[in-house]
């Protein structure tokens, strides 16, 4: 599979840029004056020459500003670190007055680590490319999430993440398909090579914050996760491709971590980890947090995933994960479908989980669930905290080349408890005596081949499939605004 094709720009492209400027023109603005980049026309005169960015999202912003303005330099080489921290400085002032927006035109635009502000878009014209710097003095040490107790990586402190932003409200980072660049092999092999301090960055990391909208952007390469929203609600995540080689670590797609009222949809994800994760903290430090990742819908997901799962749940999960819908998943040569990750010592719960429509091709498993998952985050955790895995059901999945159907695995005296699994045809690579292997665990199934194992009681032909919520879920009614940008180009 071709994953970076090269940009053309297409007759209807141009048509499409010529229709923005006829409609820029509409409008009152007396500088709208020249085309001359778009259909080669002079005017001579230099000046007033514009280009129009259109783009929907959740806001539109009164105030806009150009990362040139305050110094940005596109070759790729200069740090544009104090460029973005003043621009989001300059436009946080108007978060009651209309909200600012920051314009990131074509260009190579190295910087270290910054954060955004409140009423705020962050938009990257479709050939911008924000570079994350390898110099790793320019990322700021942070606290470890007190949810997890310590860094992933190491204890202690972590980095900043590459675009951060806390306690904020109403934060869009969009784009015509822009790119944010993690320039992650660095981390990786610092990473392998056990020469890390402190825990890697992520690419995107908004925290305490509230109405998030993260959309049409392409990915690539980051340290660790892509996009993790954390103590968060009313998330959307839409038309995000996602690319990280398939050997690279904790490449993560995107991650709501504690987050109510989230949707996620429309994305491409290639990585070397799990291409959704929920999550919700770590034995006894997200215990003690006690923040749910709850109400959250997964669709239209494409994800190749070799080493791990299409959508995980946990393994940290100890503040609870409740009411999870996916429908439509498509993947191809990933380690299994839905997976869910816990183990004693992390408490809570994974409850009301809810997938159908999932077509899956060369899969090691397609159900995969965990009750034994090693790793905390020190010998502190409660061997009395027992999760509690209950209300599962997958239907309509179709898997081709699959190693093994699922392999089920509760804990012991406290089996995973109310899965559900109908209308599910499995087609083995290798015919096998015990296509699914199931331990301490209890539910039904109908309507599934090869059959499933004996404590998924069979309900026979005619049994109801299983359930999916028919109620619309928090974030069905966003509204999207259509807004536009004109931008004065410069000589
Ligand atoms: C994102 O891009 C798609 C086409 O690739 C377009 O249909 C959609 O409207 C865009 N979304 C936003 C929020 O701009
Ligand atoms: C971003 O904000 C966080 C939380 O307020 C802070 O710890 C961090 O240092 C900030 N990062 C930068 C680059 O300013
Ligand atoms: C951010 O919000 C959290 C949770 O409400 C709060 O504990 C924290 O003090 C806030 N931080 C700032 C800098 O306001
Ligand atoms: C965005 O760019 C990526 C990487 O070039 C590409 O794979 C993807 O198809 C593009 N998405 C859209 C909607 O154009
Ligand atoms: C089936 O899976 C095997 C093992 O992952 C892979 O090598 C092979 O290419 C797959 N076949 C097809 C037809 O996808
Ligand atoms: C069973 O699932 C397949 C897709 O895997 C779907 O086409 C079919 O309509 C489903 N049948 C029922 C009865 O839901």
């Amino acid at each position: 599979m071709e994953l970076q094709r090269r940009r053309s720009i297409s007759l209807p492209q141009i048509l499409a840029t010529w229709l923005l400027l006829m409609a820029a023109y509409t409008g009152p603005a007396e500088c709208i004056r020249r085309t001359s980049r778009f259909h080669g026309e002079d005017e001579g005169d230099g000046s007033g020459a514009v280009e129009a960015f259109k783009y929907s999202a959740t806001a539109c912003r009164a105030h806009t500003a150009s990362l040139e303005d305050f110094g940005g330099v596109g070759d790729g080489a200069t740090s544009n670190t104090e460029a973005f921290s003043a621009a989001v400085t300059h436009l946080s002032q108007f978060a009651s007055d209309g909200g600012g927006m920051l314009f990131v035109p074509a260009g190579r635009w190295l910087t270290g680590p910054f954060n955004l502000t409140s009423s705020f878009t962050l938009f990257l014209h479709r050939d911008a490319v924000i570079l994350a710097t390898q110099d790793m003095n320019a990322w700021p040490i942070i606290d470890p999430l007190p949810s997890y107790g310590r860094g992933r990586d190491a204890a202690g402190g972590r980095y900043s993440s590459l675009i951060g932003g806390s306690n904020l409200t109403d934060v869009i980072i969009t784009g015509d398909n822009g790119t944010i660049d993690g320039q992650g092999a660095f981390w990786w092999s610092k990473f392998h090579g056990h020469k890390l301090k402190y825990t890697r960055g992520y690419l995107i990391e908004l925290m305490h914050s509230d109405q998030i909208f993260i959309s049409n952007l392409t990915l690539l390469n980051s340290p660790s996760w892509n996009i993790h929203p954390v103590y968060s609600s009313n998330i959307v995540v839409s038309g995000i491709t996602i690319l990280a080689p398939v050997h690279s670590p904790n490449t993560d797609g995107i991650n709501p971590d504690s987050c109510s009222n989230v949707r996620i949809e429309d994305c491409y994800i290639v990585s070397g980890d799990d291409c959704v994760a929920i999550k919700s903290g770590w034995d006894e430090y997200g215990i003690a947090y006690g923040m749910p990742s709850q109400h959250i819908v997964i669709r239209r997901l494409t994800c190749i995933s070799p080493t791990s799962a299409v959508i995980a749940l946990g393994s940290e999960m100890s503040g609870g994960i409740q009411d999870v819908r996916a429908e439509d998943i498509t993947a191809i040569n990933s380690e299994s479908g839905v997976r869910i990750k816990t183990a004693v010592g992390r408490g809570a719960y994974v409850k009301d989980v809810y997938v159908r429509r999932m077509y899956l091709s060369t899969m090691k498993w397609v159900f995969w669930m965990t009750g034994n998952y090693k790793s905390h985050p020190d010998d502190k955790f409660d061997p009395n905290a027992i999760p509690v895995v209950d209300g599962i059901s997958y239907s309509e999945v179709t898997a081709y080349n699959v190693t093994m159907a699922a392999r089920l695995e509760g804990i012991p005296n406290a089996p995973f408890t109310g899965i559900c699994i109908s209308n599910v045809t499995v087609e083995l690579r290798k015919a096998r005596k015990l296509p699914w292997y199931c331990a301490d665990v209890e539910g039904v199934s109908s309507g599934v081949s090869p059959a499933a194992c004996a404590s998924l009681a069979d309900q026979g032909d005619g049994a109801q499939p299983c359930p999916f919520p028919t109620d619309a879920s928090p974030m069905d009614d966003v509204q999207l605004q259509e807004c536009t940008y004109v931008k004065a180009i410069s000589a």
